[in-house]
Order: structure tokens, then C-alpha cells, then sequence
């Protein structure tokens, strides 16, 4: 349910929760939040995101401090099903609800650019859409699994005079990092604002 809904909704089940586990995916929420109206439950924070549709979703989780170390099996057993999981410290969920949990829509928008660059440059359509989406993937997967840093892979693909470094030298100068960090940061300062807004508004 939407963040907002929370209250309302924890308040009508309080009773029927008590000693068992409750695993909640509301953005920005606070654990204290949950504990304040049902104390007698154990409550996780997550965070996924959409990629869970396809069973790839990174979701962060985090718990209050009476989830025991088998509920934590529990946890990673079901978060698994949507993906990879990994338990976080509650002061990273904002950055994780930025960066992850928003982060589909901000690499469809460089998915869709890319796209439109094959148009520009005469690929077909659905040629375009897929070589942009599956570099997107693959680019992903090698640096998981080589674990090799971004700059590592940059500097691999791209050759003295090649035609590489002439798409770097552009990228360079379009402030496109600075434009994701900028935005990341925005994502994750309102986090708090809807935060401040939901916590007062239950005061
Ligand atoms: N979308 C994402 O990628 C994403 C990622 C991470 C976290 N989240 C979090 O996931 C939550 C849901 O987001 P969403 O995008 O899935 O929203 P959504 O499409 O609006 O879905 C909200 C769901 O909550 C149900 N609901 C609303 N009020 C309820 C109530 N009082 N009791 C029981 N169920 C109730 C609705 O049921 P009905 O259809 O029956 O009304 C609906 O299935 C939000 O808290 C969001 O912060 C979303």
C-alpha cells in the first residue's frame, strides 16, 4: 500500500500481529513508525524495486532489533524469489530508495536515449531498443560477476583513435554524471520530506 495508508493500516491489524514477523515494501516509513503502533510485532523494511517483475530485483532490507536470526532466513528465502537481497542499516534506506528502488526509471530514460541515438544513426526500431537494453544488461552482468570497477570496463573498450573515445569525449562534456548525481541526491532528500510530512501528520 502507499506510504500514506500505513498508519491506518497497522492500526487495524495491530492485534492480529503480535510476536509474527511483518515485512513491509512502504518507501520511507521508519522502523520507530511501526514499533510506535504495534510494538508486539517484529517489522522489516524493504526496499525492491520493479525488476522484481522478472525475478531481478536489488532489494535492501532492514530489521528492528528483536527479528531473529532465523526470521532473517526467512526474509532472504521470500526476498529471494524477486531477485537478489542484501540486509542494509536503516540510515541507507533513503539512498537505496533514490538509487535502486527509483533507479529503473532513470536507466530506461538512458535506455530510450540510446535507443533514439540507433534511430538517429539509421537502426531499425526494435534493433535499436534491443541493442540498448541488452548492453544495458550485459554491462550489468560483467561488472557483478568480474567485479571489476565501471572504469576498468571504460577503459577496456576503448582504443587509441578508435571510435570509442570520440563517444567518451562527447559524454564528457554533457555533464551526465553530474546529472545523476544530482538527481539521486533530489530522490533521496524527498524521502525525508514525505517522511516529515506522513510521521507529523500522525502525530
Ligand atoms: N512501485 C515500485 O517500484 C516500488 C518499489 C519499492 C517500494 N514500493 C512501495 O510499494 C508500495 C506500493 O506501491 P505501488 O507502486 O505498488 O502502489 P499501487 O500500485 O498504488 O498499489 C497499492 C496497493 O495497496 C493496496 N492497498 C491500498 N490501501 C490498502 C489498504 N487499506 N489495505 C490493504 N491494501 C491496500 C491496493 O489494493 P487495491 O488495488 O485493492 O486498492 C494496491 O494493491 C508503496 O508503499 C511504495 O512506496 C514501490
Amino acid at each position: 500500500m502507499k506510504p500514506g495508508d500505513v498508519e491506518n493500516v497497522i492500526k487495524e491489524i495491530s492485534g492480529e500481529i503480535k510476536g509474527k514477523l511483518v515485512i513491509s515494501t512502504a518507501a520511507t516509513i521508519p522502523l520507530r513508525f511501526y514499533k510506535g503502533i504495534a510494538p508486539h510485532a517484529k517489522f522489516v523494511r524493504t526496499m525492491p524495486n520493479i525488476a522484481a517483475l522478472v525475478q531481478e530485483s536489488f532489494t535492501a532490507y532492514c530489521c528492528d532489533g528483536e527479528v531473529t536470526e532465523s526470521d532473517k532466513k526467512k526474509i532472504e528465502k521470500l526476498l529471494s524469489l524477486m531477485g537478489s537481497c542484501q540486509e542494509v542499516e536503516e540510515k541507507y534506506m533513503d539512498a537505496i530508495t533514490a538509487l535502486s528502488g527509483s533507479g529503473p526509471a532513470y536507466i530506461s530514460i538512458i535506455i530510450e536515449a540510446l535507443m533514439y541515438a540507433g534511430l538517429r544513426v539509421g537502426l531499425p526500431r526494435n534493433l535499436a531498443l534491443y541493442s540498448a537494453a541488452q548492453t544495458v544488461l550485459g554491462t550489468g552482468k560483467l561488472i557483478l560477476e568480474t567485479q571489476e570497477h565501471p572504469a576498468k570496463i571504460k577503459d577496456m573498450v576503448t582504443a587509441p583513435g578508435g571510435t570509442t573515445i570520440e563517444a567518451i569525449y562527447e559524454l564528457e562534456g554533457s555533464q551526465i554524471r553530474q546529472a545523476l548525481m544530482r538527481a539521486v541526491k533530489e530522490a533521496t532528500e524527498k524521502c525525508q520530506r514525505i517522511r516529515n510530512e506522513i510521521t507529523r501528520e500522525a502525530k
